[in-house]
């Protein structure tokens, strides 16, 4: 890229510096600049108790329609990638797997079980992991024939799997999008990280920039035409003016998605991994909060120019239809949603739970047939009420009436204090149906949802951030009387509209 058009992208970055050290000093955003993702589940998941199966599910009745979103986690990789926060597994043998994908099938059927039907009704499914492609083609057949016998795929609108280019390549990698595609699959979400292969090395991603697009031309040649690729920024020597070739040749791919995520250092398990590890050694390395700020700013533009929208916040889409229809069930229309694999998690109204992220407890658990959900947490009605605003606020929007008829109560009046004040600071923009963030709050969403937060869940101690009008969250939200647990039904969702594009 020319200089010129470098320094343009520079100055579209450094007016976002600017905003953040405003809404620093408007104690919005901590100190230290550190990030914490929100807008996925309210309280935060680190914070859930102990539970069991028995006390999850009392009082609980399935949605009128009976339709779920589902989602399977496979924990397996080939390797750990060193910025990787999840609960994965490498080095497992082929029986280990194979073992893995027969009591997928137990945990479902213990599921129908609880819900007492013959086979789940899915309205989409998400396959993730870890990496659920890197199940030999066998075994991924295996797991497409369990699946198929106790899920209803009938009113499915979308099937999705996150796929690692290496085994998209070569005889395995075309049986395989096969599969995916005999099975309904038009979806695919690619991990790629960087399209610099020194930064792919240093990562152990295990694939060159070439093998990426290899993999992308070999999902568009079996049919499967929407392809997300992910990116990091933020990542340790990753330079502004190679962030800019990564998003340049991402968009060259000529993909339908593109979707951005901030390095997140802390583990998203117990166990530190070795991002974590480094940035104790050689937090040096790292590029400050400003510059992060810079490349997520510069790439936001850089799509923008090339015709992704945001239509999700964080994810960049050319054809609004291609959206994860997984993420707007569960994070927008807050669909009942069933998690089966070691650490996946229900969203059941509500209600939520996490299953084991410990693969032995996980394996033990489900052959002497007990559901794995280890921790959860049923919502007050507090708890609740910040839930139904939060995740669609972060995501999407909030439908006003449909928060209304979920909660019982008024958006608009209960959280009057904090939507004056986040307006006012240019944040947010209310009508008489939605409230959504403006440009400036999508591009600090995760801060300005904990806003949100009861001040209990703040994410970081109230002495880090700076006193301001944006830095007391609100407390108790004085409501009283019982949470409403009308079923969870799909509302028409704008979004799904085929030419739809959210400005
Ligand atoms: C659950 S992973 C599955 C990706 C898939 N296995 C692959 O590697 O191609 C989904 C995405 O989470 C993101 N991710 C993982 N660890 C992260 C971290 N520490 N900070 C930010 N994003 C992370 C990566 O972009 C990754 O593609
Ligand atoms: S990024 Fe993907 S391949 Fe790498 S360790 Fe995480 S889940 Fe596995």
């Amino acid at each position: 890229m020319n200089t010129r058009k470098l320094n343009t992208l520079k100055a579209i970055g450094q007016s976002r510096i600017d905003d953040l050290h405003k809404l620093q000093n408007l104690g919005l955003i901590s100190a230290t600049g550190q990030f914490f993702p929100a807008g996925i589940h309210y309280p935060p998941i680190t914070m859930y108790p102990d539970d069991s199966p028995e006390s999850f599910f009392e009082g609980y009745t399935a949605p009128e329609d009976e339709g779920f979103v589902v989602y399977v986690h496979i924990p397996y990789c080939a390797r750990r990638c060193v910025f990787c926060h999840y609960p994965i597994v490498t080095g497992a043998g082929e029986d280990e797997m194979a073992q893995y994908v027969e009591l997928l099938g137990t945990e479902l059927k213990l599921w129908k079980q609880r819900l007492g039907v013959d086979k789940i009704k899915a309205k989409s499914v998400l396959i993730a992991g870890g990496t659920p492609s890197f199940l030999n083609p066998k075994t991924f057949e295996r797991f497409h024939k369990i699946f198929a016998d106790n899920v209803d795929m009938s009113g499915c609108s979308q099937v999705t799997y996150d796929v690692h280019p290496q085994d998209l390549l070569g005889q395995d990698g075309r049986e395989r999008i096969k599969m995916m595609a005999d099975f309904g699959s038009d979806r695919v979400t690619m991990g790629l990280q960087s399209l610099d292969d020194a930064t792919l090395s240093a990562m152990n991603r295990g694939h060159t920039a070439a093998q990426a697009q290899e993999a992308i031309d070999a999902m568009h040649a079996g049919g499967i035409d929407d392809v997300c690729i992910e990116f990091i920024f933020g990542y340790p020597e990753q330079g502004f003016e190679q962030w800019v070739d990564t998003i340049e040749k991402a968009i060259a791919t000529g993909v339908q998605e593109i979707q951005l995520y901030r390095l997140k250092i802390e583990a998203y398990g117990d166990d530190p991994g070795p991002i974590e590890r480094l940035w104790a050694k050689h937090p040096e390395r790292f590029p400050s909060t400003e510059e992060s700020i810079i490349q997520k700013a510069a790439a936001a533009a850089l799509l923008a120019e090339h015709g992704y929208h945001e239509n999700l916040t964080r994810v960049f889409t050319r054809k609004p239809s291609s959206i994860s229809h997984y993420a707007t069930d569960q994070c927008c229309q807050l669909l009942d949603c069933i998690g089966i694999g070691q650490s996946a998690f229900s969203s059941l109204r509500d209600r939520f739970s996490i299953n084991t992220p410990n693969l032995s407890e996980w394996f033990e658990r489900v052959s002497s047939g007990r559901l794995p959900l280890t921790r959860g947490l049923v919502r007050d009605l507090d708890q609740n009420t910040r839930w139904h605003l939060q995740l669609p606020l972060k995501n999407s929007r909030v439908n006003k009436a449909l928060f209304k008829a979920r909660t019982g109560q008024d958006a608009a009046l209960i959280f009057r204090t904090q939507l004056d004040a986040l307006s006012e600071h240019g944040l947010l923009t209310e009508d008489e149906h939605q409230i959504q963030l403006t440009s400036l709050g999508r591009f600090f969403a995760d801060e300005v949802v904990t806003q949100f937060h009861h001040p209990e869940f703040m994410p970081w101690p109230q002495s880090d951030y700076a006193k301001g009008p944006l830095s007391v969250a609100q407390g108790d939200l004085g409501l009283s009387g019982p949470v409403l647990n009308a079923p969870t039904v799909a509302a028409s969702c704008p979004l799904r509209a085929p030419d739809r594009v959210w400005p």
